[in-house]
C-alpha cells in the first residue's frame, strides 16, 4: 500500500493553483446523463472519486470521452441499463446521484444502497422521501434501491435534515417532473448552486438554489451544454490551513473568496493574517496563534470538511479550544492519531477539547478518511522528525497532485511504497 513519508518543520511558502470542486463535479457529471445531447464538463479534478463515477456512467451505457485530465465529454443517448452496481457505490457513495438523474429522465432506476463510512452512518432516507413525494415507488430489495415512477409530478417537500446529497439528488430528479416542485430546509452549499446552474444551462428551470427554498418547474427535456465546475473550497481551505499550521505564507489561486468566508473567519480568530483578492486568498502565520471555539454547521457555517484541518491547527494554538461536530456523528477519529503525535485532546460525544502544545512529534499514523488524511499530513508537516501516513488512497480520492502541490510550497514529502524508499527519503532530506 502506498504511504507518504514527511519530514516536518519547514514553513510552507508560495502559491498553489486550486482545482475544480470534487463535490460539485460528482453531481454535475451524474446530471449530465439527463439529456441525449452531448455535454462537456470542464475544470473537473483528476481524482479517484471522479474517475470511479465516470466508470459508473460508462457502465450503464453512456459514452464518456476524456478530452483532457480536467475535461470530459458525455453523451447518454446510448443508455439502456438503469442499474448501478454495488461495486461502484461501494467505491464512492456519490454514485447515488445517478438515482436522481435516472429517475428524472427515465422514471426508473436501480442503485445499490450506500453503506455507512468512516465518518458516520450517512443514511439516504431524505433522498428517498423526496423521490416518493415526487411520485416514485421505492422498494429496497437485496441491498438495492429500486425506484419506479409512472407519473413523476412536482410536489412540496420539506427536508427533515439539511442534507447536501438529498437536496441535490431530489432537485435533479424534480428538474423533469411535471409541474412545480418546492424544496424547503435545503442545503445552500456552493456546490448545490453549481449543480442548479449546470442544470439551468441545460434548459432546466430552477430558482432559489443557495437560499432556504428552491423552486423547480419541470421541463420535458434538457439539451446539451458546456460547463465549468467551480473551484474546490475545501482543497483551498486545506492549503490555507497548512499555512497557519506551519507558520507559512501561502496564496491559493483560482478560488471564490465568498465561498471561504467561514474558513477565513476562523483563521482571523486565531491570529493569522489574511489578504483577499478577486480570485485568490493569501494566508500568513507568524505562529503564536490563539485558541478559539468552532462548531461545524451547514453552509454558510463552518464546513464539516474543514473540521480535521482546524483540529490540527488548534492542537498547536496557545490555550484550550473546543470543536463541536454537528453534522456527522463520528468525525473525531483523527484526534487519536494526533494524540500519537503529542496532541492533548479529549473527545466527549460530538465535542472535542484541545489543549495546545508547543510542537507535535512525527509518528506512523493512518489517514482514516479523505479530510482526516489531508489534515494529518499537515500535522506531519509541522511535526519534529519524520511522519509516515498509511492508507493514502483515501487522500487520493479527493486531492489531485497533493504531494506535488505541497512540495512546490517547500514541503519535504514523498509518496513511497517500501521501507527501502523511506530510508532513501531520509538520506535525501537528512
Ligand atoms: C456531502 O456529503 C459531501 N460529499 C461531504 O463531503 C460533506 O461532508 C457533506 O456533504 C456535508 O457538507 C459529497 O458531496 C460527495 P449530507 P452528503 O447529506 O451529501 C444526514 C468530503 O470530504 N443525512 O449533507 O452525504 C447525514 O447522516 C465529503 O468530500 C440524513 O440523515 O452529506 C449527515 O449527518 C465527506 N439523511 C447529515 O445529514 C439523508 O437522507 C449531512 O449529510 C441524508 C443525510
Amino acid at each position: 500500500m502506498e504511504q507518504y513519508v514527511i519530514k516536518g518543520g519547514q514553513p510552507l511558502v508560495g502559491e498553489v493553483e486550486i482545482g475544480g470542486a470534487k463535490n460539485a463535479a460528482l453531481a454535475i457529471l451524474a446530471a449530465a446523463i439527463m439529456t441525449d445531447d452531448t455535454v462537456v464538463v470542464e475544470n473537473i479534478p483528476d481524482v479517484n472519486d471522479i474517475n470511479v463515477l465516470l466508470d459508473a456512467i460508462g457502465g450503464i451505457g453512456a459514452s464518456v470521452k476524456r478530452i483532457d485530465r480536467h475535461t470530459v465529454q458525455i453523451n447518454a443517448k446510448s443508455i439502456r441499463n438503469f442499474n448501478v452496481e454495488y461495486d461502484y457505490i461501494k467505491k464512492i457513495r456519490a454514485s447515488y446521484y445517478l438515482l436522481g438523474a435516472l429517475l428524472g429522465k427515465y422514471n426508473h432506476a436501480e442503485v445499490a444502497l450506500p453503506g455507512g463510512c468512516n465518518i458516520g452512518s450517512r443514511p439516504i432516507d431524505q433522498h428517498l422521501k423526496g423521490f416518493r413525494r415526487l411520485g416514485a415507488e421505492i422498494e429496497i430489495e437485496h441491498g438495492k434501491v429500486i425506484a419506479e415512477a409512472e407519473n413523476f409530478k412536482g410536489s412540496h417537500i420539506y427536508f427533515d435534515v439539511v442534507t447536501v446529497g438529498a437536496t441535490i439528488n431530489v432537485m435533479m430528479a424534480a428538474t423533469m417532473a411535471e409541474g412545480l416542485t418546492i424544496l424547503e430546509n435545503v442545503a445552500k452549499e456552493p456546490h448545490v448552486v453549481d449543480v442548479a446552474n449546470f442544470l439551468n444551462s441545460m434548459g432546466a428551470n430552477i430558482r432559489g438554489a443557495g437560499t432556504d427554498v428552491i423552486k423547480i418547474r419541470g421541463v420535458k427535456r434538457l439539451h446539451g451544454t458546456q460547463y465549468s465546475v467551480i473551484p474546490d473550497q475545501i482543497e483551498a481551505g486545506t492549503f490555507m490551513y497548512a499555512a497557519a499550521a506551519t507558520k507559512g505564507d501561502i496564496t491559493v489561486l483560482n478560488v471564490i473568496p465568498k465561498h471561504l468566508e467561514a474558513t477565513i473567519a476562523k483563521l482571523l480568530d486565531i491570529g493569522c493574517e489574511v489578504e483577499e483578492f478577486d480570485d485568490a486568498v493569501r494566508v500568513i502565520s507568524k505562529g503564536n496563534l490563539k485558541n478559539t471555539q468552532v462548531k461545524t454547521l451547514p453552509y454558510p457555517g463552518f464546513p464539516t470538511d474543514m473540521q480535521p484541518q482546524m483540529g490540527v491547527i488548534l492542537s498547536l494554538c496557545n490555550g484550550t479550544s473546543t470543536i463541536t461536530e454537528s453534522i456527522f456523528e463520528n468525525r473525531f477519529k483523527y484526534l487519536a492519531e494526533l494524540e500519537r503525535m503529542g496532541a492533548k485532546v479529549k473527545v466527549d460525544g460530538n465535542s472535542a477539547t484541545i489543549q495546545g502544545v508547543e510542537k507535535l512529534s512525527g509518528a506512523r499514523i493512518n489517514a482514516l478518511d479523505l479530510r482526516a488524511g489531508a489534515a494529518l499530513c499537515v500535522a506531519g508537516l509541522t511535526a519534529e522528525g519524520y511522519t509516515i501516513v498509511d492508507d493514502i488512497v483515501y487522500i487520493q480520492r479527493g486531492y489531485e497532485n497533493f504531494e506535488e502541490k505541497l512540495r512546490s510550497l517547500g514541503a519535504a514529502i514523498q509518496k513511497v511504497s517500501s521501507e527501502k524508499e523511506i530510508q532513501k527519503f531520509k538520506l535525501k532530506v537528512g
